[in-house]
């Protein structure tokens, strides 16, 4: 009997569908894949493998440890590091060939003391904050950025932002954000600054916003075959590549009135078949979801019994006898089951990117 562990089966079959049905939408550009936090929660290092062996990839990660992650399981395609740079972290940048993400007036000056020092300049993208207020020049600062590369020979290799509404239905602040964008591209380029990648887009843009696509398109969660929110025209076919499944453990006939779990907020209604799935909210199971839930079984829905535990839940069979040893769907698409993870996150009231991102405890990744 198969008495173990949570499974996240990674489909890379669909992963390489995505992306060419991505890169047939976008045309002939190249494609920055993000697989920070561990790859949207279906292993960096698995997803970095199989997108490495696709022409054209750049991939991107938060953490320069994540990084170094990636260069030390032979991944050795460019990677640009979202997070902000750090001065120390110059040498092992420009040794392990990272793109940095330079976003302050001190960055800049750090690269150039190393640069008079001696060191070579590692590649650099140049990050404009124009409207997430999170990372990047000030949009006013743009004349003292582009004045002080050139007095100081620095050559960034890239300029880019990140929307905060591109996925959503109105467009109004992304487009403020582009033109914005847009203005400070041209100045760059009116004062003799030659960027090889100009980039914006990520997921919600990719479907939303083709004028924000310039030579260089992230994308993210689409890749994982998720749509990146509710309010985007879906005109890319994907699929999940992602399903979690947890092992039924054990099967049990109760009587009708019979409590459920902690709390006894669950009690049957009538005879029923109770199954132990083991898998609990301490493996990345969303445990919010009890309330409304359910797993999918030989094609089939059943309700979730009662709260989730830390490391099993129970589930409402009815009259159906499930096989111990056999495992349910909690969400993603396999065999004859499958359940959205968008359906999951809506209905209780979270993001997709939380819920993937959260796999993790005794979940065994098994790329098929
Ligand atoms: C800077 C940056 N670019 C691109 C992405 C990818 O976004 P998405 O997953 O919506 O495509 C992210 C994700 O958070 C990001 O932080």
């Amino acid at each position: 009997m198969n008495f173990n562990r949570p499974k996240a089966y990674i489909h890379t079959d669909r992963l390489k569908r995505n992306l060419w049905n991505i890169r047939r939408h976008v045309g002939d550009r190249k494609l920055v894949c993000v697989v920070k936090a561990n790859g949207y929660g279906h292993g960096a290092i698995e997803v970095s493998k199989v997108l490495a062996k696709e022409p054209g990839i750049i991939l991107a990660v938060f953490a320069f440890e994540e990084a170094i992650e990636l260069r030390e399981n032979g991944i050795e395609n460019e990677i640009l590091i979202f997070s902000r740079m750090q001065p120390d972290y110059l040498p092992k940048a420009v040794k392990l060939n990272f793109t940095l993400n330079v976003c302050a007036m001190a960055d800049l000056k750090a690269l150039a003391e190393f640069k008079s020092n001696g060191g070579n300049c590692p590649t650099f993208h140049l990050k404009f904050d124009t409207g997430m207020t999170r990372l990047g020049f000030d949009p006013a600062e743009a004349d003292s950025v582009f004045s002080f590369i050139n007095k100081n020979d620095l050559y960034p290799e890239g300029i880019y932002s990140h929307f905060a509404t591109a996925d959503e239905g109105d467009l109004s602040y992304a487009e403020s954000q582009l033109k914005q964008f847009n203005e400070i591209v041209e100045k760059g380029k009116s004062l003799g600054i030659d960027f090889n990648y100009i980039h914006c887009s990520n997921s919600g843009a990719i479907l939303n916003l083709p004028n924000a696509y310039f030579n260089l398109i992230r994308v993210g969660m689409l890749l994982y075959g998720v749509p990146p929110s509710d309010e985007v025209p879906m005109d890319i076919p994907v699929e999940p590549v992602m399903s979690f499944c947890g092992p039924i453990v054990n099967v049990r006939r109760v009587k009708a009135g019979t409590q459920v779990s902690y709390g006894g907020v669950y009690s049957t209604e009538k005879d029923t078949n109770i199954a132990v799935i083991q898998t609990g909210f301490a493996d990345g199971f969303p445990r919010s979801w009890y309330e409304k839930g359910y797993v999918s079984y030989g094609g089939q829905n059943y309700k979730i019994a009662g709260r989730v535990c830390m490391d099993q839940l129970m589930v409402d069979f009815g009259d159906k006898e499930p096989e111990e040893g056999e495992e349910v769907l909690f969400f993603g698409r396999k065999d004859e089951n499958e359940i959205p993870v968008e359906t999951i996150a809506e209905a209780i009231g979270t993001t997709t990117y939380v819920l993937l991102t959260d796999i993790h405890g005794r979940t065994k990744r098994i790329i098929v």
